[in-house]
């Protein structure tokens, strides 16, 4: 059977830091949950600076940085304290992502169209740093296309309108939200970006969504730590890495109905 490329399953450790930060301590580590993380299989590590650094401290990135041997990839606003911050810590990828103080969690996509004149000396002063640069974007042409024209290497899609259907059970959003992603993974990849996926991902919306084989990374948090305070963080990235390797092997199939004469 023809193989669709490996699926990276990054964990997004912030919402340890939540939970140290309940009381204002050193517990639990986001760095020991990391490490944990890894050595249950993690292809690699996200964690988010926010402004208000509510979860993920400066400190914390740092030693992120400086223990652990995978791929860190650093979420932030476009701002000039974040690029600084970015610069010294040279994280193995950035995902640039909005951030509204007021918000529960990232809701939305960054309108890369829209700010495409504000965005671009982000990317230019990240790619010549050598740090991978990736725009979390809804699955929307025109933010696709705004991003392969400023020259980001990578998308994310943000999948939370989708995962919200699914949970909510309301099947005809999820559907549409579902084709949404399909056509926007394909139209990203034909313009030669490389495409990630995250956001409200559980064990049967990752298993669904590692069947898309475009899709070459998952960026899981909040349901990932929410799951290990009752089976382990170990477990719950073993069952998670279960998960994706069953919708992976619909990929396959995907790739080559997609790829009839036999590209890769
Ligand atoms: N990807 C991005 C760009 C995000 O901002 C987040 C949330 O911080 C995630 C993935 C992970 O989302 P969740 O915590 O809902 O799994």
């Amino acid at each position: 059977m023809p193989k669709a490329p490996p699926l990276r399953l990054g964990v997004n450790v912030d919402h340890v830091a939540t939970l140290r930060n309940a009381r204002a301590g050193e517990r639990p580590d986001p760095v020991r949950a990391a490490l944990v993380a890894i050595e249950a299989g993690a292809d690699g590590i996200t964690a988010h600076l926010r402004e208000d650094r509510r979860h993920i401290r400066d400190e914390d990135m740092a030693r992120l940085k400086a223990e652990i041997a995978k791929p860190l990839n650093f979420e932030m606003a476009a701002t000039a304290d974040m690029l600084r911050t970015a610069l010294a810590t040279k994280p193995h990828a950035v995902c640039l992502v909005p951030e509204r103080r007021e918000e529960l969690t990232t809701e939305g996509g960054l309108d890369v169209a829209g700010a495409h004149n504000a965005l671009a000396p982000f990317i230019a002063r990240l790619n010549d740093a050598g740090v991978r640069v990736s725009l979390f974007i809804a699955a929307e042409p025109r933010q696709i296309e705004m991003a392969a024209k400023l020259r980001a290497p990578v998308i994310e899609i943000h999948t939370g309108a989708w995962c919200d259907a699914v949970v909510d059970g309301q099947a005809a959003k999820a559907d549409a939200e579902w084709q949404r992603i399909l056509a926007g993974a394909a139209l990203a990849r034909s313009a030669g970006l490389e495409v990630h996926a995250g956001h409200g991902l559980d064990y049967a919306t990752a298993e669904k969504i590692a069947s898309i084989p475009e899709i070459v990374e998952l960026n899981i948090g909040y349901y990932m730590i929410g799951e290990a305070l009752f089976v382990g963080l170990g477990q719950t990235v073993r069952t998670m890495r279960g998960a994706m390797d069953r919708g992976r092997k619909l990929a396959g199939e995907n790739h080559a109905s997609r790829n009839p004469a036999g590209k890769r």
